[in-house]
């Protein structure tokens, strides 16, 4: 698995070498963000129809056919409902006290996250704010990221926004983390210098070995996903750790305010895309 993904790597380095050869030559344009930096936009080497059509013609029906066997994430909802009307803490409460039977009330919810909050003068990201009813609400453990539990009740109640567009603010004091994460998401890093830009943006389309480099139109509408190669469901910042890794980058722990500020900036970009979890990725 690691031979493999060094070989991806390898191929990678000519081809993107080349890219950054010509953004030195070519037309760029530059972004000043609040913090003072400059951000290099990169523009996408293909329109999104050429890149789906790609990709259609490179997995042909393994994903249709994933699909008709149904998605293994879809029994972690059960599990979510469950939760969510479950009382627990010290407070007496459950999810369903304040927000309803099965947390109804939540429906459209998610569309909104992440989101700037006062209070930790920060960008409060979905799993982030269930912790934070459990804690502050209900007088409950938060839910370890990533465990069964905070999985399942995190794409419960995002699933009650199925099929509702993304709709992520960024203004007033908001705008910052959302230059920051657009900064981090430019940022050259870890032994091969990439960027998660230039592949998702600008050799989005292009193969690369065994994978096919995603246009991240959609990156954030279907998490918390089922992976194959995970063999499990996992959320969008296990994904982000993945590709970091793979970048021989640095990898910060789960709720990381870099990480956070990411999913920000990707969420924004992904706006009006409609929300459907749970997701299903080779
Ligand atoms: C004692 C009442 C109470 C309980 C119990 C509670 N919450 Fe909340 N929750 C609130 C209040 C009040 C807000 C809105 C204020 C805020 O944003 O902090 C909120 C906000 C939210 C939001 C964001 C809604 C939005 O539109 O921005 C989500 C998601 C959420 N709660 C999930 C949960 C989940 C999941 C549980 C159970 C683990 C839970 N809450 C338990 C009171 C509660
Ligand atoms: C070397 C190229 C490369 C870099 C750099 C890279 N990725 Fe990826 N990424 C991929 C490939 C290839 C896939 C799809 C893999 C697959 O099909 O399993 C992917 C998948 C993803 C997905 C899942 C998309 C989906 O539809 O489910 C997300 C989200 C993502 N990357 C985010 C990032 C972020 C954030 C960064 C920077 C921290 C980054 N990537 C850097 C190659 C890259």
């Amino acid at each position: 698995m690691q031979d493999r993904k060094i070989r991806i790597l390898q191929i990678l380095v000519v081809p993107v070498a080349a890219v950054l050869v010509a953004a030195m030559f070519g037309t760029r344009a530059r972004a000043a963000g609040k913090a003072g930096y400059t951000v290099e936009e990169l523009s996408p080497s293909m329109s999104y129809e050429e890149y789906e059509k790609r990709y259609k013609e490179y997995y042909g029906d393994a994903t249709a056919r994933m699909a008709e066997e149904g998605n293994p994430a879809d029994f972690l909802l059960d599990d979510g409902r469950d939760l969510a009307n479950k009382v627990e803490g010290s407070k007496g409460k459950s999810c369903a006290s304040c927000h309803g039977r099965d947390a109804m009330k939540l429906k459209g919810a998610a569309t909104h996250f992440p989101r700037y909050d006062a209070a930790i003068k920060g960008i409060m990201t979905f799993p982030m704010q269930i912790n934070a009813c459990r804690v502050q609400a209900m007088g409950a453990k938060p839910l370890k990221y990533e465990s069964y539990d905070q999985l399942a009740l995190t794409l419960y109640i995002k699933s009650l926004s199925n099929g509702m567009p993304i709709q992520v603010s960024i203004d007033g004091p908001a705008r910052p983390f959302y230059e920051e994460g657009r900064r981090a998401y430019y940022k050259r890093q870890g032994q091969l210098n990439f960027s998660c830009a230039i592949c998702h943006i600008q050799y989005a389309g292009y193969k690369a070995r065994s994978n096919l480099i995603s246009n991240n139109k959609h990156h954030t509408d279907h998490w918390p996903s089922y992976r194959l190669k995970w063999g499990k469901t996992g959320s969008l910042q296990r994904r982000f750790r993945g590709c970091l890794k793979n970048m021989r980058a640095k990898v910060p722990p789960y709720q990381d305010e870099e990480l956070r500020n990411i999913e920000f900036y990707l969420t924004y970009s992904n706006n009006g895309d409609l929300i459907q979890v749970p997701g299903m990725r080779m």
